[in-house]
């Protein structure tokens, strides 16, 4: 059975302090029971460790770092690798989000390699996609998430792509308020699956898990999770308060 996850990007938010408070409120009002169910925080690099060390083993809850560079290692001043976020006890890397691919180009081919040198740590990728407001208002939104999954994931054998967790987050939901409605998520996730069914199989497809993110909040994930092909959230604004995010864990299906 495929993973329903919620994600917490907390993005270039919050002190330590104020993180460590977040976080001690999330993990001690919830509990993960459901085998399939995890919670994820997605915290800027220096907050790996601490937040590895509060969780403390705490069923069904871990740590993602936010991205990581394409190389292994070496003389790459201020970059950080995924060997580094395996070794502080990441379990998942972001790769692909909207704000990497917007601020610092990220390209479906750079990030191809990162999804590559990921795998090969033993990290997770939780891959982004989603489409700009011009795309979706042109209605072309299938063909460019298409691409974008194209170039940096279906190179993947049949047993790797259903390690990966993907984020179908449309750009113009994320951070707006505007979220996509559930029938519109719940279209985009339905063809991505076709998609990796088409390339692969039904099996290898229904085992893949598929967030959504884009406005997500302790009002609409119930409605938003429900749906049948999406299988939790990757929350950012949200997620930085604790009565939002645990509405948001609580909604997980
Ligand atoms: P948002 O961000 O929930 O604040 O829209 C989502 C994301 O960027 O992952």
């Amino acid at each position: 059975m495929r993973k329903q996850i919620a994600a917490a990007n907390w993005k270039m938010n919050l002190t330590l302090q104020q993180a460590e408070t977040l976080l001690h409120e999330i993990l001690t009002t919830n509990e993960i029971e459901k085998e399939n169910q995890e919670v994820v925080f997605v915290v800027p690099f220096p907050y790996l460790i601490p937040a590895k060390q509060r969780i403390n083993g705490k069923k069904n809850f871990s740590v993602a770092g936010q991205n990581c560079y394409t190389k292994k290692s070496g003389a790459f001043t201020g970059e950080v690798s995924a060997e580094m976020l395996k070794s502080v006890g990441a379990k998942y890397v972001v790769l692909g989000h909207s704000e990497r691919r917007e601020y610092f180009n990220e390209t479906n081919s750079v990030l191809a390699e990162k999804i590559d040198v990921a795998l090969s740590n033993d990290l997770i990728p939780i891959f982004c996609c989603g489409e700009p407001l011009s795309i979706r208002e042109a209605d072309r939104q299938n063909e460019y998430v298409e691409v974008q999954l194209q170039e940096s994931l279906l190179q993947l054998n049949s047993e790797t792509i259903q390690k990966i967790v993907i984020a179908y987050e449309p750009i113009w939901a994320i951070g707006t308020g505007k979220t996509a409605t559930a029938a519109q998520a719940q279209d985009m996730h339905a063809y991505l699956r076709t998609i990796i069914q088409t390339i692969y199989n039904r099996e290898v497809a229904e085992n893949v898990s598929i967030l959504y993110g884009g406005s997500v909040k302790g009002s609409n994930a119930k409605e938003l999770f429900s749906q049948a092909d999406v299988d939790g959230g990757l929350v950012g604004g949200a997620s930085l308060s604790a009565t939002e995010f645990t509405q948001i864990i609580q909604a997980l299906k």
